[in-house]
């Protein structure tokens, strides 16, 4: 199983899937939403809106269309209010059921955006050490994931994310 990060644009990273932070409704909106929409065309819209939805902290499953991706698996993570409403446990749950759904469609390469921390405002160092310590912990239940990248969209991002991964020593 390999561990990394890396700085992209995720709507060009040739994985398996992509993950995107969307929203309840996951008719589209800003952000990665707005970019993995614009790249992967309307056909993710016209199958999105079959899905009725998502709550918060699940995660489910649409071709790539025209992304380089053969997958989208859209997950709806926390807005943070205070930490006081289980954030934290909704947004470890945004990366255990995307890896959840992940493993049962052979996925075997998957890449996160920074879920929650645009937008929804969740801070971005206690996010990514959710993010990291989340994936760590529920890999093992998913041998045939063989790589998660975490693909960060700023600097600052890329050395948060790789300082907790050196840290995990994977
Ligand atoms: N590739 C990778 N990461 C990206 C990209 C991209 N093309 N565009 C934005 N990001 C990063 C942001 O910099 C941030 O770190 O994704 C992270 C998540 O930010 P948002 O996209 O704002 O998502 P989120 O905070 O989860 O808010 C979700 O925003 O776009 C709407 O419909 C969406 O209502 C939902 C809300």
């Amino acid at each position: 199983m390999k561990l990394s990060a890396i700085k992209a644009d995720i709507t060009t990273l040739r994985v398996d899937a992509i993950v995107n932070a969307a929203n309840g409704s996951l008719l589209g909106g800003g952000g990665v939403d707005g970019a993995i929409h614009r790249v992967a065309g309307p056909e993710l819209l016209a199958e999105c809106r079959r899905l009725h939805g998502c709550e918060t902290g699940d995660a489910k499953i649409t071709k790539g269309y025209r992304l380089p991706a053969r997958h989208v698996i859209h997950t709806v993570g926390p807005v943070w209010r205070d930490g006081r409403h289980n954030e934290a446990g909704l947004l470890a749950s945004c990366y255990r059921r995307s890896l959840e759904v992940a493993a049962d469609n052979a996925i075997a390469s998957i890449a996160f955006p920074s879920i929650s921390t645009g937008v929804y405002h969740f801070p971005a160092t206690a996010a990514a050490r959710i993010a990291v310590r989340t994936v760590i912990e529920a890999l093992p239940m998913h041998p045939d994931v063989g790589e998660v990248v975490f693909c960060c969209f700023s600097d600052k991002d890329l050395e948060l994310y790789q300082s907790l991964l050196d840290a995990s020593a994977i």
